[in-house]
């Protein structure tokens, strides 16, 4: 009999820099965790500005923290950035690398995002790492180059033997922002690909990774990418700044 490996479904909220005021985080938080109900088949990331993560650190059992990036170095001389170590040694789970705004407004690259995957992965941190492809690639139809691009070389400093806590999501840049989610079976087709992409990286290890989808999800859509063998997981960027969205996003992912 095939064996039925029930997993949770991750769902990590990305408040950017959001609130603006400590007692609003306080709120969005106290609403966040408020309305959820279903720890056992979800895995609940909150990843708010640095600076609050104190705020929450033993505030819930039910919630996860995780930050929106890391250095990729475990200390010393690099004023203003903080380092995967700090962060796992704080109490802090997940990390999110490589997220478009941070390619886009720091030019980041994927070299500086295989070294930050390396050390946070070596800290013992779970590291999501952001892929997908901006309008004018979706355009010109370069959405799996430019995928392959950024797996191949980000992952690059990666053994085979590292994967564990690695989780990939699928974020096409043009379906950040409201409103313009990635139609279901297009995003699945991108999911398709990863998989078989992580496949040819680190053999049938890489088909274990999960996948989550991002990009304009909310309450009506949720569950939508998730359901039937879909996506593992969702790495939701506005909708998470609405404690009562985030409520309906929760009650509408049935299993
Ligand atoms: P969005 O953001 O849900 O507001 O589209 C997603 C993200 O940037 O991770």
């Amino acid at each position: 009999m095939k064996k039925i490996i029930i997993t949770k479904k991750v769902i990590i909220a990305n408040w950017k820099i959001n609130p603006l005021t400590e007692k609003k985080a306080k709120k969005l938080f106290g609403d966040t965790v408020g309305g959820f109900k279903n720890s056992e088949n979800i895995e609940l990331v909150i990843c708010p500005p640095d600076i609050y993560l104190p705020l929450f650190k033993n505030h819930s059992q039910k919630v996860k923290l995780g930050a929106q990036d890391c250095f990729w170095k475990k200390g010393g001389a690099y004023t203003g950035e903080i380092s995967p170590d700090i962060l796992k040694n704080y109490g802090i789970s997940y990390v999110i690398l490589g997220h478009s705004e941070r390619r886009i407004n720091l030019k980041e690259t994927d070299i500086m995002i295989a070294q930050k995957i390396k050390i946070a992965q070596s800290a013992g941190l779970k590291t999501i790492l952001c892929v997908g492809e901006n309008a004018a690639q979706k355009r010109q139809r370069n959405t799996f180059s430019v995928i392959k691009k950024q797996l191949t070389e980000s992952l690059s400093l990666l053994g085979k033997s590292k994967l564990s806590g690695l989780i990939i999501a699928y974020e096409p840049v043009w379906a950040i922002g409201p409103g313009d989610p990635c139609p279901r079976e297009t995003a699945l087709i991108a999911m398709a690909n990863i998989k078989a992409m992580l496949v040819k990286l680190f053999g049938e290890n890489g088909a274990n990774i999960p996948i989550l989808y991002g990009g304009s999800v909310d309450a009506t859509n949720a569950n939508n990418y998730l359901e039937n063998d879909g996506f593992d997981g969702l790495l939701i960027g506005g909708a998470s700044l609405n404690g009562k969205e985030m409520t309906k996003i929760f009650s509408s992912i049935v299993g």
